[in-house]
């Protein structure tokens, strides 16, 4: 899967033209974009990272990293997913950088989602929704995502977020409507923000293939 992946990343330098501040998603295919990006980094004004684990890998290519107050509304955003469905909605936060990532993704004009093939599917839910959860309500907000979803939330037991909280991965869901589920659960209070873009899908997502797939 890793040359698919490398492959999505590589097709979404296409995007970013000269002189943009790119946001940079997180994860093994945002790796190989990185990578990419390090090859053009002379003729961008520098990035928005989504994680310390992107920012790492960033600097370690000499690409200026830059806080989002300070850089505005961006124009582009390049990020992974754990699932891609035919409307472009996602589940996100394997990584545990899903708040990041849903904040640079609203700040953003144009989402470019780069995926394996693998991550593709007719409905969302089979990846188990990541939610991000403020660690005295870990508890609360599991009885309550069981009441309103019958979904099966688990501690992801030993990660800390890059904000200090945890992560509450939901089994058993079939997301028939993302947009209301994304609403629902990100209610309850203790919850920071659900693994679910839904609201704001994807603009386009570039499928890793010979050649890649743009949709
Ligand atoms: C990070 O929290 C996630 O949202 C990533 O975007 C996602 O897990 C990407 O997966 P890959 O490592 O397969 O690119």
């Amino acid at each position: 899967m890793s040359e698919m992946k490398r492959l999505a990343g590589e097709k979404a330098i296409e995007y970013v033209e000269d002189g943009m501040i790119v946001g940079v998603g997180t994860g093994s295919t945002v790796a190989y974009f990185i990578d990419a990006l390090a090859r053009i980094k002379d003729r961008i004004a520098g990035t928005v990272s989504s994680s310390e684990q992107s920012t790492a890998r960033l600097r370690q290519h000499g690409i200026e990293v830059l806080d989002l107050n300070h850089a505005g509304a961006l124009s582009l955003y390049v990020d992974g997913a754990d699932e891609c469905d035919p409307h472009k909605r996602l589940i996100k936060g394997g990584g545990a950088a899903l708040t990041r990532e849903k904040i640079i993704a609203e700040a953003s004009q144009k989402f470019v989602c780069i995926v394996d093939p693998s991550k593709q599917v007719p409905v969302l839910g089979t990846f188990p929704l990541p939610v991000e959860v403020i660690p005295m309500a870990r508890s609360l907000v599991a009885r309550e995502i069981v009441a309103m979803t019958g979904g099966q939330p688990v501690w992801r037991d030993g990660v800390t977020t890059d904000n200090g909280n945890v992560i509450l991965d939901v089994h058993n869901l079939s997301i028939v409507d993302p947009v209301t589920m994304e609403r629902e659960l990100n209610q309850i209070p203790g919850v920071v923000s659900v693994g679910l873009f839904a609201r704001r899908p994807a603009d386009v997502v570039i499928v890793g293939g010979q050649p890649p797939q743009v949709l």
